[in-house]
Order: structure tokens, then C-alpha cells, then sequence
């Protein structure tokens, strides 16, 4: 297909925003030896891709033009030479390199390890929603706040802020397949669905208790999956337990900062700032999670590929609910 031409598409440098992005025609990319080549069906997206585009400089993007996009679910229509789990024809859903993306496009490369299969249960949009989000939740969940899913460990209280976002939405219904009392933030229109996946409590960000945090069943906190941003360490701190932790998703210098001290100082309450390390294995888990209905994406709105633009400009504007799809 490397003589083919398909529509991606791409930015040329840092900055611009949705109004940067430029419909194109460029080349149907190779695989390489353990690579698979999708035929797009669905993308999500997610806030790294504006912020990337806005630059996190120098790192990313590794190239300009970019096609962003991380997040993907298709069809296989081609395989490398070394690549022994999938055939032309199998639905999967991948998850991509953030410095590299290619998502966004008629035709997308993807690394079989980070590729699982698709069942028929699961929809493209469903399957696109779970790479970065449910994946980042996945991750500081069970491996640094330590909540096992099968309900097995020691009861925990979890605060997630930011709930009805990508991320949070999936947090809530994770957490509460663990053994945990979960409380949760967000605006006054989600209550009732944030409610609705799950959380046993649930504060209006806007609200003065809301503002500090303040269970009210006046829990302290083992984890907080912290999903928003600009919430300082005297605001979780009172609401801590004993040896609680802030898995901060968004950390700036004074996260790292507040981290670096807490670390020096042996503080038995921790700030740990957390980047996802996305992993098939985990990402197969989801899928499977959402086959058995235990797990659902939740979408905000759907784009298709021609208006891309108009779900970047979502995403940039912050106030998803549930995950933002773009679709053929
Ligand atoms: N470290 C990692 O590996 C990693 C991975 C994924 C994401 N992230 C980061 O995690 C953050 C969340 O990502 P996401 O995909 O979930 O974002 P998102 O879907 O864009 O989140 C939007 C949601 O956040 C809510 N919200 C915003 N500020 C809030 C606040 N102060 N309190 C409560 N709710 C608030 C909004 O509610 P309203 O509309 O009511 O305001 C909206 O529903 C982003 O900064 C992202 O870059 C990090």
C-alpha cells in the first residue's frame, strides 16, 4: 500500500490550536517487521495532544509535520513479517507513542505489543475511549495507590478529582471494583453521573467544601487520583490519612517540588507525581472489563475525521465528559 495515498491529519509546528490542523494527503505508511497497519475506524483524544502540540519541547513532537493522535481503533489490513498475533481482518484497538503519533489518519502503524484484540461487543469508539485515559487510571490505581480490582484488598478511601473527565470517569468505575469508599469532584451538571458510575460521594469543585476537599462523611484519604490541576498540597493535606498519597497526573515544579521534600523529609504522607507507562496487557484487562459490561466509555461527542478541528477545540476547551471520539 506504500504507493497509496490516504487523508491524516497533521500540524507543521508548535502552537495554533485546533485552526493549526491541516487536511492532507500523504503516503499509506509501511510496517516494519513487528508492526501492524490499521484501517482507522475511531481515535480518542486526549489533553497531551494540544499539549504537545503547544510544545513540551524538545521531546515532542520527534518531527514536524505531526499527525497527533495516540489513542486508535480499526481494522488490520496488513502485518509484518515478525508479527504472529494478528491477520489482515482482526479488530483491535492500540495505543501509539505520544512522540511519534500517526492516529489521526485513513492508515495507522501500530506496535503488536502495544495492540490487543477487539471483540465484537466492544465498539470501535468504545475500545478508542480506554488507551491513555483508562490506562492512566489503570496504572495509579492499582500500582501506586495499590488497590487490587478483584475486590480482595484492605478497604481504601479514594478522592478522584476531575471524575467526569477521560480519565476520572474511568477511575471511579476501576476504583469501585476494588474494596474502596470512593468520593469524587466535579461540576454541579455531573453530580448525578458521576453518581451514577459508582462514586459513593460526590462534591461540586465550585462549592466552598468542594474547594478543600472535604469529604462529606469526613473520610481522610489513603490515594487521591488527581485528575484536575491547580490544587496546592495545603488544600489535599488536611484530608490525608495517616500515610495518604496525591498521585498527581498534571504535576508542575511545585508538585515536583512538594514531591522532592516529602521524599527528603521521610513524611509519612506522600505526593507522587505520575506519568502512564501504557502496557498491552493492561490494556487487554480494560477491554475485557468492558465486554463483561464491568467498564464503559462514556462519550462526550463524537467528530468525524474531516472535522477533527472541532473535537481538538473540545478538548482544549476542558470540559469533556467522558472521552472525545473522532470516527471515519
Ligand atoms: N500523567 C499521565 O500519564 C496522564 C495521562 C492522561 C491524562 N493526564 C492529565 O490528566 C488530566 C485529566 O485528563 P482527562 O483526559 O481526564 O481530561 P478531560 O477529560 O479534559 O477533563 C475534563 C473534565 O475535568 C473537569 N474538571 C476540570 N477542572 C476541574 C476541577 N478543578 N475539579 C473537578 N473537575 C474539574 C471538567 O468538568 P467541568 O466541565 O464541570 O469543569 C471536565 O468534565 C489532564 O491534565 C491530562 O493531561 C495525565
Amino acid at each position: 500500500m506504500a504507493d497509496r495515498l490516504m487523508r491524516a491529519v497533521q500540524y507543521a509546528r508548535h502552537g495554533g490550536g485546533a485552526a493549526a490542523l491541516k487536511h492532507v494527503e500523504v503516503p499509506v505508511p509501511t510496517p516494519k517487521k513487528d508492526e501492524i497497519l490499521l484501517k482507522f475506524e475511531a481515535a480518542a483524544l486526549n489533553p497531551f495532544d494540544w499539549k504537545i502540540q503547544n510544545g513540551i519541547r524538545p521531546f515532542y513532537p520527534r518531527k514536524f509535520p505531526h499527525i497527533p493522535g495516540t489513542d486508535v481503533a480499526g481494522e488490520v489490513v496488513e502485518v509484518g513479517q515478525g508479527v504472529q498475533k494478528f491477520k489482515a481482518g482482526d479488530k483491535v484497538v492500540t495505543v501509539l507513542n505520544h512522540a511519534t503519533g500517526g492516529g489521526l489518519a485513513e492508515f495507522v502503524v501500530a506496535s503488536e505489543s502495544k495492540t490487543v484484540a477487539r471483540p465484537a461487543e466492544v465498539s470501535a469508539a468504545e475500545a478508542a475511549g480506554l488507551p491513555i485515559a483508562g490506562l492512566t487510571a489503570h496504572q495509579a490505581l492499582t500500582q501506586t495507590a495499590g488497590i487490587k480490582l478483584d475486590g480482595t484488598g484492605k478497604q481504601a478511601n479514594i478522592l478522584i478529582t476531575a471524575a467526569s473527565g477521560g480519565v476520572g470517569h474511568y477511575a471511579v468505575q476501576l476504583a469501585k471494583l476494588g474494596n474502596t469508599h470512593v468520593t469524587a469532584t466535579c461540576g454541579a451538571r455531573n453530580i448525578e453521573f458521576v453518581k451514577s458510575l459508582g462514586a459513593d460521594e460526590v462534591l461540586d469543585y465550585k462549592t466552598p467544601d468542594g474547594a478543600v476537599l472535604k469529604s462529606p462523611s469526613g473520610k481522610k484519604y489513603d490515594a487521591v487520583i488527581h485528575c484536575a490541576t491547580g490544587i496546592s498540597w495545603s488544600t489535599f493535606e488536611p484530608n490525608l490519612s495517616r500515610n495518604g498519597k496525591v498521585i498527581d497526573l498534571t504535576p508542575g515544579p511545585a508538585a515536583f517540588l512538594t514531591f522532592a521534600i516529602k521524599k527528603l523529609t521521610f513524611s509519612s504522607k506522600q505526593l507522587v507525581p505520575l506519568l502512564a507507562t501504557p502496557k498491552g496487557e493492561n490494556l487487554e484487562y480494560l477491554v475485557n472489563l468492558v465486554k463483561e459490561g464491568k467498564l464503559k466509555t462514556v462519550i462526550d461527542s463524537k467528530h468525524p475525521l474531516s472535522k477533527a478541528e472541532d473535537g481538538w477545540a473540545k478538548s482544549i476547551d476542558g470540559h469533556a465528559t467522558g472521552k472525545i471520539i473522532v470516527e471515519i
